[in-house]
C-alpha cells in the first residue's frame, strides 16, 4: 500500500542524509534499472528540485548523461529566469548529442526561459591541448562563468561503465581496476573511500571549485549505481542526492 511505501523511501532518505552528511535527499520509489516509471519519477524529482532552488541571477552548471537528459525533458518554466545562466559543467563529454552536457544546458535554458552559454570544444582532449584552450579568450570567458556556478546538478556513473562509454585505453582501464575505481562524476573517478584517483582532462569546473559552489545536486538511481553513488558521496563534496529506492536500499542495507 501507499503508506509503507512512502515510509520506506522517507526512511532511506533520512539514513542517507545522516550517513553522508547531506542537507537534502529525495528517494523516489522503485528501481530505475528496471522500471521506466521510476526513471520518469527520478527525472521529474530532479527537475522539480532544480526549479525550486533557482533564483534570479544564478548560474547553473549541468553535466551530460541519460539521467540529466531526463531532467531536461521534465523541467518546466515557473521562475523569472531571464538573468539565469545555464552552462555545461565540464568539457564535451564524449556522449551522443542528446546526452551531451551542452545540449542539456541549452534544453533546460530554453524550457525555463533562461540564457545559456556553450563550450565549443572537442570531446577528447590531451592535457596539453586542454591547457592551451583554457587560455583562449572566448573559451576563458565561458569557463569563468562555469567556474563561478552557484548550482551544480550532475549525474554519477559506475567507473567501469563510464570508462567503456568514454573509450578509455586498456592501460587506463587497468589503472582504474588496480586502484579500485567505483564511481565517476564530472570526469573524476572515485575509489570506495571517495578519493579521486583519476581524472580525464577537461575544461570547466575543477574539483577545487566544489568548495564555493553553493548547492551541489547529484541525480543518480538504480541498484547498479549503488557503489558508484556511495563512492562519490564519500568524497564529502555533495549537498543533495536525488536517487531511487533501488540504489538507496543497496547503499543502506547492502541489498
Ligand atoms: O558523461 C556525463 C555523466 O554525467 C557522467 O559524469 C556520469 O557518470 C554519467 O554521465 C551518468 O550517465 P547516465 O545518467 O546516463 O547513467
Amino acid at each position: 500500500g501507499l503508506v509503507p511505501w512512502l515510509f520506506n523511501t522517507q526512511l532511506l532518505g533520512e539514513k542517507l542524509k545522516e550517513r553522508f552528511g547531506l542537507s537534502d535527499v529525495i528517494v523516489v520509489p522503485g528501481n530505475t534499472d528496471q522500471d521506466l516509471f521510476a526513471q520518469e519519477d527520478l527525472s521529474r524529482a530532479g527537475a522539480e528540485y532544480l526549479r525550486k532552488i533557482l533564483y534570479p541571477g544564478c548560474i547553473v552548471a549541468v553535466t551530460g548523461g541519460t539521467t540529466l537528459a531526463g531532467v531536461a525533458k521534465m523541467i518546466r518554466e515557473g521562475v523569472d529566469a531571464r538573468d539565469i545562466f545555464v552552462v555545461p559543467a565540464r568539457g564535451g563529454l564524449g556522449e551522443e548529442v542528446e546526452t551531451q552536457a551542452g545540449n542539456i544546458a541549452a534544453k533546460i535554458a530554453r524550457a525555463i526561459g533562461a540564457q545559456y552559454r556553450l563550450l565549443h570544444i572537442p570531446d577528447s582532449l590531451e592535457a596539453s591541448t586542454a591547457e592551451a584552450l583554457k587560455k583562449d579568450i572566448h573559451i576563458s570567458e565561458v569557463v569563468k562563468t562555469i567556474r563561478s556556478a552557484d548550482i551544480l546538478i550532475h549525474g554519477i556513473g559506475p567507473a567501469e561503465e563510464m570508462a567503456y562509454r568514454r573509450g578509455l585505453s586498456p592501460a587506463e582501464v587497468d589503472f582504474l581496476q588496480k586502484n579500485d575505481a567505483r564511481g565517476e562524476a564530472l570526469r573524476y573517478y572515485f575509489d570506495k573511500d571517495g578519493k579521486i584517483i583519476f581524472e580525464i582532462p577537461g575544461i570547466g569546473i575543477e574539483i577545487d571549485d566544489f568548495t564555493h559552489i553553493g548547492t551541489k545536486v547529484a541525480v543518480a538511481g538504480g541498484s547498479s549505481k549503488a557503489a558508484a553513488i556511495e563512492a562519490v558521496l564519500r568524497s564529502g563534496q555533495e549537498n543533495v542526492l536525488i536517487t531511487d529506492e533501488g540504489a538507496a536500499q543497496k547503499i543502506i542495507y547492502g541489498k
